[in-house]
């Protein structure tokens, strides 16, 4: 059981809908600073609806009962109409491509941004720090396309860290990437997460890489979380019929805890080839 002291985020029973479809039904799950969790599900599972619900945002789901402790502050839903979004939590798109306006340069996004989440546009010490510790080079006069997509995530990563969020939301964070490349953006986020502990809330259909990255894992199907646990003891032993149907016909300790076997992951092929 999480230790209180240390949780970042508490949701008890969160349920929501759309229309008269109830899209979430008693979702309950919880995340400690600095940790990295997963949730995993297939589509249409309620995993987008559930990423919308913590940032605050009541359409097109609207969430009608729960509670949400999230940095000390205590929300109830259905939110009052005058609600505050809950501050420092940043969210990342799925694909570059909504991130970035093409026929703008680069470091023209990243002054807007900072503008809009600060206030003021300087490009800070620790903005250049931000880019650097996530590999990233000086803009120059860069448009988006001039820079790899690996490059274009790591640099949504960074613009989403502006803020200094205590929690960083990645909504599928490498469909849209070549499996080593993604690799690479998901070690250089959670590397520089855990530098300044920054918690990580992972959405993704790919169990194995919340098995390689995430320390809990969140289970979804139907709009409810079926499991939520540490990742390796609920990929081992899966407790519900779908748990146990997602896990089935790989073994994910394998790549849960890489170092015990001599399979290759993602990661570790990324490492080969560098
Ligand atoms: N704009 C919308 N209007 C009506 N129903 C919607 C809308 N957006 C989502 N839904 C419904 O809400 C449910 C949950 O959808 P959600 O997008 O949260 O799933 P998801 O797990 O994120 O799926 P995916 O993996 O495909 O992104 C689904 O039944 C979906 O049909
Ligand atoms: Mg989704």
């Amino acid at each position: 059981m999480p230790n209180d002291r240390n949780l970042l985020l508490k949701l008890e029973n969160l349920s929501a809908r759309i229309g008269r479809q109830v899209v979430l039904s008693n979702v309950s799950l919880s995340i400690k600073t600095g940790e990295c969790v997963a949730v995993v599900g297939g589509s249409g599972a309620g995993k987008s609806t559930l990423l919308r619900c913590l940032m605050g945002l009541t359409r097109p789901a609207s969430p009608f009962e729960g509670r949400l402790v999230f940095n000390g502050k205590e929300t109830h839903f259905p939110l009052l109409q005058n609600a505050r979004k809950p501050e420092r939590i940043a969210y990342v798109p799925q694909n570059p491509d909504q991130g970035f306006d093409p026929l703008k340069r680069l470091a023209w996004q990243w002054r807007q941004a900072s503008r809009i989440i600060t206030g003021a546009s300087d490009f800070t010490d620790r903005q250049k720090q931000l880019l650097e510790q996530l590999g990233l080079k000086p803009f120059g006069r860069s448009f988006p396309h001039e820079w790899s997509r690996g490059m274009q995530q790591r640099l949504l990563v960074a613009m989403a860290l502006i803020g200094e969020p205590r929690l960083l939301i990645l909504d599928e964070p490498t469909s849209a990437l070549d499996p080593l490349i993604a690799a690479q953006v998901l070690r250089a986020v959670k590397a520089y997460a855990e530098l300044h502990d920054i918690a990580v809330l992972i959405v993704t259909h790919d169990l194995s890489l919340a098995a390689r990255n995430a320390h809990s894992t969140a289970i979804m199907n139907s709009g409810r979380v079926v499991e939520f646990g540490e990742t390796a003891t609920l990929l081992s032993s899966p407790q519900s019929d779908y748990g146990r149907l997602l896990v089935k016909h790989r073994d994910w300790t394998v790549l849960s805890n890489p170092q015990s076997s001599g399979s290759i992951t993602a990661e570790q092929s990324f490492d080969a080839v560098s």
